[in-house]
């Protein structure tokens, strides 16, 4: 018998054929991997045909299984990159934050109050400034489902509002004892202390007040959904909890008044409570709004609680290393008050490797959105690199 005649036998086929094909489809893959491995490392990164997806795409026609993707290198994926280097991110924030003030000066009007300190001492604190990244964040996270900026406003007006109150408390004397906060007198220091503590109260009564304003774009059935999600963020199971463990972590309520220490795992559960509840809320308000579906709900939950983290880690490390007037409030305060922050206890270059872990873990969570998450991505990478 001649070698290689049964490979002509339909029979040969009909048994050995999707063995064979396995080879030859595995074969071609682990080339264009290689290939493509190849391609990036000479720099041409902008040819997207053999790109992590287009391996994806051929596997797929090939008959195998698709393989991981989304677990993929975070970052890893070319259209990351080339979507980031789209967005002036700082210009779109700054775009963002004056539709944002003027719905907020909207809400705090004169006709939406009586006129007085109190009055004033609120739009002291909520129109004084302020990146205005949490409204950015609601605003980005419902476009993501196609939710109009209209609908999606006064949600995100409500969390700056809470979050604005939250600050006046943080700078109280009895919390964190500031004088400058957005480069101005903290409301304490402009009016005083029980004007703040109302002005506090009063901020945050008008979050609530926002979110559930009848308008052309309101849905009930969202909005009791939002009101609970922001109310459950900011109270005794979120911010206000995790502000209180971080008051404790100084030693305010132990006996000899000695600060604790904690371990990083504890500073991260205190910090995911105290700034990263607010943020998680800001990126599941858009799945909210737009009526996500539960696997999409549940990325916006995780995108929202990598960015809190990334953004505390980058606020310990810029107590430490910048200066008052680059940040509107006072610096280089952390560490001698025992405050329980990650550079303190790990070392400011071991809390970079973190900082920059969670913006990784951040940007790898949006991988299934493709170029639509730009926004979200470039705010990701500006909660770490922002110098205010
Ligand atoms: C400051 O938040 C409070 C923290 C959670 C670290 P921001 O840095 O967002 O403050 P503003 O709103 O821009 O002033
Ligand atoms: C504040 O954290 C978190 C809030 C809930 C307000 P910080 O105390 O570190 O914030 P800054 O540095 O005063 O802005
Ligand atoms: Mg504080
Ligand atoms: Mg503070
Ligand atoms: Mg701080």
């Amino acid at each position: 018998m001649r070698f290689g005649a049964p490979v002509f036998a339909p029979a040969f086929w009909a048994v050995f054929g999707g063995a064979v094909r396995g080879v030859f489809a595995d074969v071609f893959v682990v080339a264009i991997n290689w290939q493509y491995r190849l391609m990036t490392r000479t720099g041409n990164k902008n040819d997207r045909s053999r790109s992590p997806q287009a391996l994806v795409a051929m596997r797929v026609r090939l008959g195998q299984s698709p393989g991981k993707l989304e677990k993929g290198r975070p970052g890893q994926g070319l259209t990351d990159k080339m979507n980031t280097a789209t967005i002036d991110f700082e210009a779109d924030l700054a775009a963002t934050a004056k539709r944002v003030d003027s719905a907020l000066a909207g809400l705090l009007a004169e006709t939406a109050m009586p006129e007085g300190r109190l009055a004033d001492a609120m739009r002291h604190a909520a129109l004084g400034g302020g990146k205005r990244l949490r409204p950015y964040l609601v605003l980005a996270s419902a476009e993501l489902f196609a939710v109009p900026e209209a609908a999606a406003m006064p949600v995100a007006c409500a969390l700056e509002l809470l979050h604005c109150y939250s600050l006046v408390h943080d700078d109280l004397p009895a919390m964190d004892d500031d004088d400058l906060r957005r480069g101005q007198p903290t409301v304490h220091r402009a009016y005083d202390e029980a004007t703040a503590i109302l002005a506090g109260d009063a901020l945050l009564t008008l979050a609530f007040e926002a979110i559930t304003t009848p308008g052309p774009h309101a849905d009930p059935a969202s909005a009791a959904t939002l009101v609970h999600t922001l109310a459950r963020a900011a109270g005794a199971a979120g911010m206000a909890e995790g502000q209180m463990q971080d008051l404790a972590a100084e030693g305010r309520f132990s006996a000899d008044g000695r600060p604790l220490t904690l371990s990083e795992r504890e500073i991260l559960g205190l910090q995911a409570l105290k700034t990263g509840a607010l943020f998680r809320f800001s990126a599941e308000a858009g799945a909210i709004l737009g009526k996500a579906n539960p696997e999409d709900q549940v990325r916006l939950v995780r995108y929202g609680t990598a960015l809190g983290r990334a953004f505390q880690i980058a606020d310990d490390l810029l107590d430490e290393e910048a200066s008052p007037e680059e940040l509107g409030k006072a610096t280089a305060k952390d560490r001698a008050k025992g405050k329980a922050t990650l550079p303190a206890i790990i070392g400011i270059g071991a809390a970079r490797t973190k900082l920059a872990e969670a913006v990784s873990q951040a940007r790898e969570t949006l991988v299934p959105f493709g170029d639509r998450a730009g926004r979200l991505r470039a705010a990701a990478d500006f909660a770490a690199s922002r110098r205010s």
